[in-house]
């Protein structure tokens, strides 16, 4: 067999908010698969990247007080650390936000642009006359027109579900400046994507591209009318990138989102001296796509269609998965069943989630229920019960001995499960998991009854029957091993643990086809725990948030770890009057000079400036955090009108502001770029 060459991608989460249970049907489906076709031989390279543009993520930066570069590399930072909690392996992770995807956008524009696929339009929009600015539907609020609900963005209402333009919402409010919005006339650019029709009728009803109830979704809904015009830009102010021939105008998220997998895989290409055209532009390629049916649309439609007019290879398959639901429910925040990775890896093994979405999930686009009781017997019964359980019964007397020297004759059963393999790789191949453990597990049924008969346990007590008992343990290890190589890209941990116990590394499919014999066996480690429901609980509760979350549940804020420690150490102060808080004179100042003060072991004194010749000299107890030489330029914040105090060194001047208990634990306050010296802090 030739070896493919297949590119993989899972959908690019959103920057702003964790990576939940939800999200992890489709990342570990799609590593599963990734890991499933490099042991059969094939070149994989397997990329994503963090969905980092528009406007969700301008508020969520805005809110927490930082830039949205800050914000995405955050969030990064956190959903790569997720990802490899749950053993999702990629080999690259990007950023939409990157030089390489600007540059990759800038050439896909101009492809449409050449082939006359854009038009400009006017397009009535919401517009902040005090900031000058319009508005994307999420910066306007007001009450909703349907169910009444005050204080509800402009695209949807979080209490009664609906969606409507930000121009029906009653009473709108701008939330940049709180004035009242005027309908204005922007321009906007559209992809005329009626001009694709044919392409695209074809391209979706023929080649297997899709699974069949999304190319009758598509044929359905879309191709049966005119294709409408796609809105593909928006006004400043937006997070993204500004059209090079539109200037003012930023491409809209779901642009750039998309070309985020190229930009990815270009990536990864300067990084390994490969040529991003081998992977993108060559039809010996294979692209294969992982989504949720939720951005169908996106991908089925847009985005073939931008591929095809830009000279890019077509994905050879969007894989489309259903939506999990949590006992039977969709996920929430106050059942505690919205669930995020962390939380869920702070209680249980991610491995055994792998294990349980894998047996839920089939080749169509139903959703999958978690349900914590059949989670925690599917792990208990089958795949402790029954796979490792093999292991531990048939491993610890083969440690002294090591394997029989030959395979002895077990009936068929090694054979049996050989022969299975290409039924069970198929099932891997068409993404029908959930019929591969079922394949799977029928070899452990077969090899159970097998080990319990011939019972070692008994036989080990006499040691005439040594031979006896080292034949049968090295049937049951090997009906193990084949299990667990069938099992390997759904539980790399275990089968990482199992090549120990063996010594001898998975490296291919077949090696399912041929025993062990003869080598040594390691000491028995404990290989996987069963499901304490008491965790399940203690998951579930720590999941739990105030209902008035739930609406928002799908695009939270991340996780800072934030916890309450702190403010119980020092409660705050008695309420003061603005009045009270205008007496202390807080500015903006800049260290001009540091040095540590010799005789004080706690003191540097600082030069501060104000702005212009404005200097004030200040002792400042942060030796033991900060070296003087890092201090020098940056701002700090400091009390400029407090009494200046004669002290043993010298006049102090004033205060920095920091905060923490003392010691190296002091952290100064910062100031955002852009503010001067000498400003006031209000
Ligand atoms: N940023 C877009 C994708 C851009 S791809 C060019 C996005 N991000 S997302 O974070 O909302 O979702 C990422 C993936 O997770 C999507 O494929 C989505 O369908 C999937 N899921 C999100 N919630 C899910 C469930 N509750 N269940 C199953 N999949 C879920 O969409
Ligand atoms: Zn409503």
């Amino acid at each position: 067999m030739n070896p493919r060459r297949i590119l993989v991608t899972a959908a690019l989460p959103y920057a702003n908010g964790p990576i939940h249970i939800g999200h992890l049907v489709e990342y570990v489906q799609t590593d599963i698969w990734v890991r499933f076709q490099r042991l059969r031989g094939h070149r994989v390279v397997f990329v994503c990247a963090d969905d980092t543009h528009g406007t969700a993520i301008m508020i969520s930066a805005n809110k927490a007080g930082v830039s949205e570069e800050q914000w995405i590399a955050r969030i990064s930072e956190q959903h790569q650390r997720d990802f490899a909690t749950f053993g999702v392996d990629f080999d690259n992770y990007g950023s939409t936000n990157s030089p390489e995807n600007r540059e990759l956008c800038a050439e896909i524009w101009s492809s449409l642009r050449r082939e006359n696929l854009i038009v400009e339009k006017d397009v009535e929009q919401l517009y902040d006359p005090v900031k000058g600015t319009f508005l994307a539907d999420r910066f306007v609020k007001g009450t909703c027109p349907k169910c009444g609900a005050a204080d509800q963005y402009g695209d949807n209402c979080d209490k009664c579900g609906s969606t409507y333009s930000p121009r029906d919402l009653i009473n709108p409010v701008s939330t940049l400046s709180g004035a009242q919005p005027e309908v204005r006339v922007a321009t906007h650019l559209f992809v005329e994507l009626e001009q694709l029709h044919e392409f695209l009728e074809q391209w979706t009803q023929s080649g297997n591209h899709l699974q069949s109830e999304t190319a009758n979704y598509l044929k359905g809904h879309f191709l049966g009318d005119p294709l409408r015009d796609w809105d593909v830009s928006r006004p400043a102010p937006y997070f993204g990138f500004e059209i090079p021939d539109s200037p003012g105008n930023y491409w809209y998220v779901w642009f750039d989102a998309p070309i985020g997998y190229i930009a990815s895989t270009a990536q990864w290409c300067a990084a390994h001296g490969e040529r991003l055209e081998d992977w993108w532009k060559n039809p010996e390629t294979e692209i294969h796509h992982f989504i949720g049916k939720d951005i169908t649309y996106f991908h089925t439609l847009f985005w073939p269609g931008m591929l095809h007019k830009a000279g890019f290879q077509l994905p050879a398959k969007v894989h489309i998965h259903g939506f999990l639901t949590v006992n039977g429910e969709k996920m929430s925040k106050s059942k505690g069943t919205f669930i995020t990775a962390e939380t869920y890896a702070k209680h249980l093994d991610p491995q055994v989630l792998r294990y349980y979405f894998a047996s839920k999930l089939g080749p169509r686009l139903d959703d999958l229920d978690l349900s914590f009781d059949e989670f925690a017997k599917k792990i208990d019964a089958d795949l402790v019960g029954k796979v490792v359980n093999l292991a531990s019964r048939t491993a610890k007397f083969l440690a002294p001995t090591g394997l029989s020297p030959e395979y002895p004759d077990d009936g068929g059963l090694f054979e049996y499960g050989a022969k299975q393999g290409a039924e069970i790789a198929e099932a891997y191949e068409n993404c029908d998991y959930n019929r591969a453990v079922r394949l799977i597990l029928e070899l452990a049924d077969r090899a159970n009854p097998f080990v319990e008969q011939a019972a070692p346990w008994k036989l080990a007590k006499d040691p005439e029957q040594a031979d006896r008992v080292r034949d049968i343990c090295t049937i049951g290890i090997n009906l193990y091993r084949q299990i667990i190589i069938y099992l390997s890209p759904i539980l790399p941990e275990l089968a990482g643990k199992t090549e120990r116990l063996l010594g001898t590394p998975i490296t291919h499919w077949n090696d399912a086809s041929a025993p062990l014999t003869g080598s040594s066996v390691a000491k028995f480690e404990h290989l996987m725990k069963r499901i304490d429901t008491k965790d399940i609980d203690a998951m579930i509760e720590d999941s739990k948030t105030p209902a008035a979350e739930d609406a928002s549940a799908e695009a939270t804020a991340p996780t800072w770890n934030d916890g309450p420690e702190a403010l119980a150490a020092e409660p705050l102060t008695e309420t003061c009057t603005i009045e009270d808080f205008a007496k202390v004179d807080l500015r903006v100042a800049r260290v001009v000079a540091a040095e540590s003060v010799p005789e004080a072991n706690k003191l540097l004194k600082l030069t501060l400036s104000l702005g212009g010749d404005e200097r004030r000299q200040v002792f400042a107890g942060i030796k033991a955090a900060y070296q003087p030489e890092d201090l020098v330029g940056r701002l700090v914040v400091m009390v400029a009108n407090l009494a200046p105090r004669k002290m043993r060194f010298g006049l102090s001047e004033g205060m920095v502001t920091a905060a923490g208990p003392g010691g190296a634990e002091v952290f100064l306050l910062g100031v955002d770029s852009g503010a001067q010296p000498g400003q006031r802090v209000h």
